[in-house]
Order: structure tokens, then C-alpha cells, then sequence
């Protein structure tokens, strides 16, 4: 553009307003129509907020310290991965699913639908009480769908949906809170590891289908985290000092090397469509490793994590949380910081990761 430009002052400086304007209206434009997120308690806008029942609310203080609203039920100090990813990709922070105000033109540009202490099975979780399981967040979807089937002609809805952006970060809760707690859950005494990843996988791909029958064609599929690296883990198990629990952490990576294997599985049979793989335990483990790279000096502890031993899984009510948040990789003892969720959003819109098969989200809204 500024080559058309005449040197003459007065086209110069329309000039550069026309080059301002065409930038900030690639910024502004969506890359997506709209984003849909299901998950749990690392993508939960707030939707455990409305139940009555539930052990995982987070809408007291110090949680959302850092946030322009304060404590809305997200599980971290400000925002998180997908409110970060929503703004990446030009999009407006994503409303929660069961907020009442979630509805009308609302809910145009996407839904977040993730739910604290859910799981991919129904039963996952169910020790924290309320939550919305995937097959219930699916069912939500549905009804998200059929407000927008009133907004919106039937050929421009299939557009419409064929140019979303869905996000799948979901099944730490099937381990934390379901295979991996025998005393309360019988999974682990009737599955090996590998049966109850097989198990996971199939009805992660049931959904998947199910979405991608209702007209979806833009899936990232982001894999479980290391949960043995959690400082909570750390305070109750027993890793070499500087480790992680690395018996939990294979458990998991069982579910992320299906998860990609049924990436490329779908990804062949669907021409049509997009299935990406988020290689969390390589972005974690790239911050942990690397911290100073990225501003943090603390990777095992959380910046609000509560006694010595970091025997809390939360942040308790009014409790005094570190004063440089920025500088941990953990803000309580199981959810990241800011900071972090910041750097990670970053590294799936546009990031290089060999692993996050076969592209990146900014590639993904380009195809
Ligand atoms: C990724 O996007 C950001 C802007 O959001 C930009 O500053 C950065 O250079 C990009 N990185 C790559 C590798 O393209």
C-alpha cells in the first residue's frame, strides 16, 4: 500500500490514515466466525457459578486479582488461555454458557461452555458435586444452536459454523478425579491405564462427531497437561527433588498419544475438515525447563498456593497471594498464571511447536 503513496504532504498523510485504517481493521476483523470451548477448570469463564451445589467456585478474592471484572469463577488470577486466544484471533472475550445475559446477539460470536471438575465420562468429578460434563456441554451446544437456527438462515448457519474455531481442552479430571482417587472411583481397579485411555478416547471421539455432524469443521484439540508437575502433586507425592511424579504423567501422556493418533485418524477421513493437537505437556515442560526465558523464577509452588505444603488445591477466601504473580508458572496448586496462560495462547495462535500437529490456530483460520 504505501508504494501507491505520492510523496506530496497532503497524500501522505491520508496515506498513512488509509494504512491506519487497513490496520487496525485486519486487527479487528475475526479470523473466526465464532470460537466454542469445552473444558474444565482451565477454560471456565464462571458457568459453576449458577450451580448451588458445587466445591468449585472461584469467585472470591484473590482469584481474579488481575482481571477488569475481579473473581467471575475463572480459576486463575486473570484471564485464561482461551479468553487470551479469543482476543489472538479478534474475537470478543467469549460469554459463559450459563450466565442468563448468554443469549440474543450474545451469543454470535461464541460460547464457552467448559465447566470446573468436569470430564470427558459423565461420572469424572462428580466427588466436587454440579458441573457440566462434556456430553452435558455438548447438549448445551445444541441449544446454543437452535437460538442461532433463529437469528440466522439455514445456508448461512453451515458457514457459519464450518468457519468456527472449537476448542477441546478436556480429561484431566477423568485422571485427577476419577482414575487416579481408588478410594472413591472404581476405574483404576477395572481399566489398566492404556483400557481407560482407549475408553476416554472413544467417547471423546463419539463427540467429536457428533459436533462435527452438526456442521463444526475447526477442531484444536488440546492434550491433558502434566498433571504430576502440579505443586499440589509434588506436596503429596513423591518426586525427586526437582521432578515431576512421573508415574502420574505417563498415565496421561497414554490419553495425549491417542488423542493424536485419532487426529491423523480424522483428519484422513474428513477432507473437509480441521483436527489440530495442542502439545501441552511440550509447552509446559518448555516453561519449565526454560523459565527464565520467560520472566518466571518460580515452577513448583504456587503464587497462591496455601500452607507450606501446598496441601490446598485452591486459593482459600481473602488469603494473601505473592506479590510478583508474574514470575510463577502456578497460580494456585493445580491452575497457571496470567502470565503463563498469556505465553500459551501465544504458542497455539502462532507458535512452531514440531508437536502441535499438524498446525497452528492462525494457520487454522487461514485453510
Ligand atoms: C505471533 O503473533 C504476534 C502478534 O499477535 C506477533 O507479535 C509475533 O511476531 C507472531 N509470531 C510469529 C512466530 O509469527
Amino acid at each position: 500500500m504505501e508504494s501507491q503513496c505520492s510523496p506530496s504532504i497532503v497524500l501522505l498523510i491520508i496515506c498513512t490514515i488509509l494504512i491506519g485504517f487497513s490496520w487496525i481493521g485486519a486487527m479487528a476483523k475475526p479470523q473466526f466466525t465464532a470460537m466454542y470451548v469445552f473444558g474444565d477448570s482451565l477454560s471456565d469463564p464462571g458457568n459453576n457459578l449458577y450451580f448451588h451445589i458445587t466445591a468449585t467456585k472461584s469467585n472470591y478474592f484473590p482469584y481474579g486479582i488481575d482481571f477488569h471484572d475481579g473473581p467471575t469463577g475463572r480459576f486463575c488470577n486473570g484471564k485464561l488461555i482461551v479468553d487470551f486466544l479469543a482476543e489472538l484471533v479478534g474475537l470478543p472475550i467469549l460469554p459463559a454458557y450459563e450466565n442468563p445475559s448468554t443469549n440474543g446477539e450474545n451469543i454470535l460470536f461464541g460460547v464457552n461452555y467448559a465447566s470446573s471438575a468436569a470430564g470427558i465420562l459423565d461420572e469424572s468429578g462428580s466427588n466436587f458435586g454440579h458441573r457440566f460434563p462434556l456430553s452435558e456441554q455438548i447438549q448445551n451446544f445444541k441449544n446454543t444452536l437452535n437460538q442461532l437456527r433463529n437469528q440466522m438462515e439455514e445456508d448461512e448457519i453451515s458457514k457459519y459454523l464450518a468457519n468456527a474455531l472449537v476448542l477441546m481442552a478436556i480429561g484431566s479430571n477423568d485422571y485427577i478425579n476419577n482414575y487416579l482417587m481408588p478410594q472413591i472411583f472404581k476405574s483404576s481397579h477395572l481399566y489398566s491405564p492404556g483400557d481407560f485411555a482407549d475408553l476416554l478416547i472413544k467417547q471423546y471421539a463419539g463427540y467429536l462427531l457428533e459436533l462435527h455432524n452438526l456442521g463444526l469443521r475447526k477442531f484444536y484439540l488440546v492434550g491433558n497437561p502434566p498433571y504430576g508437575c502440579t505443586p499440589f502433586q509434588l506436596s503429596i507425592g513423591h518426586a525427586p527433588p526437582g521432578q515431576c511424579i512421573s508415574s502420574s504423567n505417563n498415565i496421561v501422556e497414554m490419553f495425549n498419544s491417542r488423542l493424536k493418533s485419532l487426529v491423523l485418524r480424522l483428519n484422513s477421513n474428513f477432507q473437509d475438515s480441521q483436527f489440530v493437537f495442542g502439545p501441552s505437556f511440550q509447552w509446559f515442560f518448555e516453561l519449565r525447563d526454560n523459565p527464565f526465558a520467560y520472566g518466571l523464577k518460580v515452577t513448583d509452588k504456587g503464587c497462591c498456593s496455601y500452607g507450606p505444603k501446598n496441601l490446598e488445591l485452591l486459593c482459600l477466601p481473602s488469603q494473601i497471594p505473592c506479590a510478583n504473580r508474574d514470575q510463577y508458572l502456578f497460580w494456585d496448586s493445580a491452575h497457571p498464571t496470567q502470565a503463563v496462560n498469556q505465553i500459551i495462547a501465544q504458542w497455539a495462535y502462532n507458535g512452531s511447536f514440531s508437536n502441535a500437529y499438524p498446525r497452528n490456530i492462525q494457520q487454522m483460520a487461514q485453510m
